[in-house]
């Protein structure tokens, strides 16, 4: 019998809907796909997507900020001892609206992945859409990068842009650019991932 394909086990963080979360575990269920989302964990327990996840047979977590005060480290220690718990090799952000500290950021350097709905380095942080029609921009995007210890820094992995329209509103753009955001961010996880296992065969 041959070994079953290696996959490079995933975690996604969120905080909201999570269609960036749906859009990774549609795109890990497609068959020849290098990674499987093994854990959500949301720091919100209302998080809509933690229900979406549990519905695909997802495990999932919550793991409140707000239990504890204002203690960053200590929030970030114990959602590090739920991803170790599911032996987590790569963490993918999905709307997860916390700043990080060094703590995580360095623990999962080179390993965690954000998506931010902008074309970075423009407009890293909140209000993105509103601040892009401010601007009078003719595009605007989303990019995937690898988290670093700046607010939505880090080194690129792949952009996608999108018109913007003369009409646009910040939620029509906003609209625009998710869907760019779900095709974009499966592509880019599984090219990530793909090299990852081709890697650790070479070594
Ligand atoms: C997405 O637009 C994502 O790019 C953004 O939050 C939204 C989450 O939507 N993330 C950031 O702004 C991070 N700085 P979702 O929960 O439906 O995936």
């Amino acid at each position: 019998m041959p070994e079953p394909r290696a996959r490079v086990r995933v975690a996604v963080l969120i905080s909201g809907s999570g269609s960036n979360m749906a859009a990774l575990i549609d795109a890990a269920d497609r068959p020849g796909a290098p990674f499987e989302v093994v854990l959500v964990l949301s720091n919100k327990a209302e998080a809509g997507g933690l229900a979406v996840a549990g519905a695909r047979g997802i495990a999932t977590a919550v793991v409140a900020h707000k239990a504890f005060g204002g203690d960053r480290a200590a929030h970030e220690q114990a959602v590090q001892t739920v991803l170790d718990a599911h032996a987590v090799q790569v963490v993918a952000l999905a709307g997860y609206m916390r700043l990080l500290t060094p703590f995580l950021v360095r623990r999962w350097a080179g390993r965690m992945l954000n998506i931010h709905p902008s074309l970075l380095p423009k407009y890293p942080g909140l209000d993105t859409h509103a601040r892009a029609l401010a601007a009078g921009d003719a595009e605007a995007g989303c990019s995937v990068h690898l988290v670093a210890e700046g607010i939505d820094d880090g080194p690129l992995l792949g952009q996608s842009a999108v018109p913007i329209m003369a009409d646009d509103t910040p939620a029509s753009l906003a609209q625009r650019v998710l869907a760019a955001e779900h095709r974009l961010y499966p592509a880019v996880l599984a090219d990530f991932c793909r090299d990852r296992l081709a890697g650790s065969q070479a070594r």
